[in-house]
């Protein structure tokens, strides 16, 4: 029996040894260990000695079973160290692989003018707002003091959506004035960017679809003055000190009187050139002062409040800003042209 014993332990202890998978050892501790294994099999004939020999025998399979079971538990550590070691090769990184370089873009130019525009309004108090380019028409034209009619409403000009003519593309940003008389205390000061559509064909200097930004005062005492303070300021601080602006009358439904502004043309300098189809100024903008029919449409009392407002064209402004001849640029993504800002 003594023989038997020593032969399991150092049979078993060269198989545990040996083996390569946790599975494999599973087998092993069975095949040794379990209810039917080899080590239980000989205790199992202890009965069969005498009182004296069996505390001796007893004591020698004990060791026997602690020596396998700290063999089993170290072959075990073993395979887990070594599982543990091929992972880690298997999901190597080589940290010296050159990587791919991301390639960085920037601000398109219109929207830096644009970011320009918002800076010199908001350092002034104003509020910066956004409106839907699908507007009512009663919005685009109506409270506008453009009534059923009038010329600019023709669907020569503007999108329609249906065949009453009351939903369409904002043809201006004209009515931001409005949304925003009909939701904001008074006074006002804000400005409003966005796109507008008009059924223009693309030109140097024209596109169905553009960007406006519409600029609103209302408070007590306003004058024309203050316009054409706020707007030569705009204009020196876009363009630079002792940019030269002109003031023309015009005509806008929503305004009275109403003008328009022109910028000298910065190619030029004011001779006339192609860029400024030899006029030598560069319109900007039209403006005026808030007509009284639309500050009564708004519940706003013109005998207390007055206001002004202008819309100029984004591209135009870009242009001017950044000295590009042809509108289409702006829209065509050229990367090539947008890499000089
Ligand atoms: N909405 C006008 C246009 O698109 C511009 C404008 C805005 C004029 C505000 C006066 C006041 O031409």
């Amino acid at each position: 029996m003594k023989e038997q014993l020593a032969n399991i332990k150092r049979e078993a202890l060269a198989a545990f040894e040996a083996v390569d998978a946790p599975a494999a050892l599973d087998e092993l501790r069975v095949k040794y260990l379990g209810k039917k294994g080899q080590l239980t099999a000989v205790l199992k004939q202890m009965g069969r000695l005498s009182a004296e020999e069996r505390p001796a025998m007893g004591a020698l399979a004990n060791d026997v079973r602690t020596a396998l079971e700290n063999a089993i538990e170290a072959a075990a550590q073993k395979l887990e160290a070594a599982a543990l070691e091929a992972r880690l090769k298997a999901e190597a990184l080589d940290v010296t692989v050159p990587g791919k370089t991301v390639r960085r873009g920037h601000k398109h130019p219109m929207y830096r003018a644009l970011d320009e525009i918002k800076d010199i309004f908001v350092g002034m108090g104003f509020t910066v707002l956004d409106g839907p380019e699908i507007e009512l028409a009663e919005l685009n034209f109506d409270r506008l003091n453009a009534e059923e009619g009038h010329p600019s409403r023709d669907w020569s000009d503007s999108f329609y959506f249906d065949q009453d003519a009351r939903v369409m593309l904002r043809s201006q940003t004209s009515p931001m004035q409005v949304r925003a008389m009909d939701t904001m205390p008074l006074p006002i000061r804000i400005i409003a960017p966005g796109r507008v559509y008009r059924k223009d064909e693309i030109d140097a200097t024209h596109s169905p679809m553009f960007h406006q930004v519409e600029g609103m005062v209302i408070d007590k005492n306003v004058t024309m003055a203050d316009l054409k303070g706020t707007l030569n300021l705009l204009a020196e601080e876009l363009f630079g000190k002792g940019t030269v602006t002109r003031f023309r009358p015009h005509h806008f439904p929503f305004t009275e009187p109403s003008c328009e502004m022109d910028v000298q043309c910065h190619k030029c300098g004011g001779a006339g050139c192609p860029t400024c189809k030899g006029e030598g100024w560069i319109e900007l903008l039209g403006a005026g002062m808030i007509h009284p029919n639309v500050l009564r449409m708004a519940h706003i009392d013109p005998e207390e409040w007055s206001g002004w407002a202008f819309g100029m064209g984004l591209e135009r402004t870009a242009m001017r800003r950044f000295k590009i001849a042809d509108l289409r640029l702006i829209f065509e993504n050229d990367a090539r042209f947008l890499e000089q800002f």
